[in-house]
């Protein structure tokens, strides 16, 4: 039996969440790896819309364990904040159903500020970030200043972890024109939430490698895409972590071994959020119409996404990257009734033909796309739950997908009711 990491093949928002839901029935632990609350997927269950950020799906479903590995970073208030909204309507969160890795570093206040107050000074050159304080986050992970969940629990170390970072913080406060920060109060408010965020403590890696042992389904879920990766993505317009399904191990605990199928879930265009290069953005009338179809905008933020043809040399680069076993190809619905469709199949780079996304920011903002032209068609695919009872242009449109991209698809989703999924691989059984 395979564990399955669920990644996100494009630039996030490829509908993850409805996926990431259909396989959690089938999974006993799910487990958010990277990230935090930047990431946003809304899911409908017998009705009821429940929004999430950074909890893991399957808290929503009686008798699953939700596990926050230590890949993530974890802002405490907005923890509790989603907890009482779910709670509210009626979703049960306790020590029975939430794990958290003592490892997790913390998001505080500061990162909030620093996020913005850099992203303001940027001007025109900002990322677009989600305001959340991910980057800053990270970099204090990765500076070795961090308050992680376990240094909670005693006042000492909180002492002595909070000094190192507010020295590194007030002095690019002072940089930036900001006040310096109010130790005590940011001291006290971690203090009175310590208690609600140290009851889910748990060493993750160790309850991971048990239940793997007594034979439980873990499902992995990626927040965030492929091509936002901070390694692999298009850098400096990226997240600040690893988003490819590797970061699954690292950001639990779970050794690579562990880790059997990995499911990257594709759009059947291609959208992002924020700055930042992209090919086969359309600035035009089908542009429009993939946004207004497709819904298109950013579940956290309310942004607009910016829309393109489908893209199979990124999907293709970034099934490399994250050793993808197969896919699963979502709103093909929204492509219904369009003429023709365009695929893009290499780029042109100062007069030479490539088949990769290059690396140097300044080329990846001059490549070309070049398109092959595929006939749309007529009738609907929305809510198809069988290959017959596609259009037969639909099933060539999937399999030049599939081909051009070099990977399976899994599963195909064409709608957002969670039945309306055509299931070629169950990559839990795989
Ligand atoms: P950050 O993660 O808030 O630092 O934002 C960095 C970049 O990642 C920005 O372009 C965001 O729009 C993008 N981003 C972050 N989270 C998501 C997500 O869940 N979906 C899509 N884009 C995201």
């Amino acid at each position: 039996m395979a564990n399955v990491v669920v990644m996100g093949a494009q630039w996030g928002d490829e509908g993850k969440g409805k996926i990431v839901d259909w396989l959690s029935e089938r999974a006993d632990v799910i487990a958010r790896f990277q990230g935090g609350h930047n990431a946003g997927h809304t899911l409908v269950i017998d009705g009821n819309v429940f929004k999430l950020s950074l909890l893991p799906s399957g808290i929503l479903r009686e008798g699953k364990l939700g596990v926050i590995g230590n890949g993530v970073v974890l802002d405490p208030w907005a923890l509790k904040g989603e907890i009482e909204k779910i709670e509210g309507q009626g979703v049960s969160v306790g020590t029975h159903n939430l794990m958290i890795a003592e490892n997790t570093p913390l998001i505080l206040p500061v990162h909030q500020d620093l996020d913005k107050m850099r992203e303001e000074a940027a001007g025109k050159a900002k990322i677009g970030t989600t305001g959340r304080g991910i980057g800053p986050a990270y970099e204090d992970k990765v500076g070795r200043r961090t308050v992680r969940v376990a240094d909670l629990a005693d006042e000492e170390t909180l002492d002595a972890r909070l000094d190192r970072l507010l020295a590194h913080h007030d002095a690019l406060r002072t940089g930036l024109g900001a006040e310096a920060i109010d130790r005590a109060a940011l001291k006290a408010k971690l203090m009175e939430i310590a208690p609600f965020i140290l009851q889910f403590a748990a060493p993750v890696w160790k309850v991971l490698a048990e239940k793997r042992k007594a034979g439980k389904r873990i499902l992995f879920e990626g927040a965030q895409g492929a091509l936002l990766d901070i390694d692999f993505g298009t850098y400096p317009y990226v997240t600040s972590s690893n988003t490819m399904a590797g970061m699954a191990s690292t950001g639990t605990g779970m050794g690579p071994g562990g880790i059997g199928f990995v499911l990257g879930i594709v759009k059947a265009y291609t959208t992002r959020v924020g700055e930042g290069p992209f090919p086969c953005e359309l600035d035009d009338e089908i542009g429009h119409h993939l946004a207004t179809v497709g819904h298109e905008k950013g579940t956290v933020t309310g942004r607009d996404r910016r829309c393109g043809w489908f893209d199979a040399v990124l999907v293709r680069q970034t099934c490399t990257v994250g050793g993808v076993t197969g896919i699963a190809l979502t709103k093909l619905d929204v492509l219904d009734g369009l003429d023709e469709l365009k695929i893009c199949t290499g780029y042109m780079l100062d007069g030479q033909k490539i088949d990769h996304l290059p690396t140097a920011a300044a080329q990846q903002a001059r490549v070309e796309p070049i398109y092959e032209t595929m006939p749309g068609w007529t009738g609907s695919t929305g809510g198809a739950r069988s290959w017959a009872e596609l259009p037969a242009e639909a099933i060539k449109y999937v399999r030049r997908i599939e081909e051009l991209i070099g990977c399976p698809v899994a599963l195909l989703s064409t709608s957002p009711e969670r039945d309306d999924t055509i299931l070629v691989t169950d990559p839990f059984s795989d």
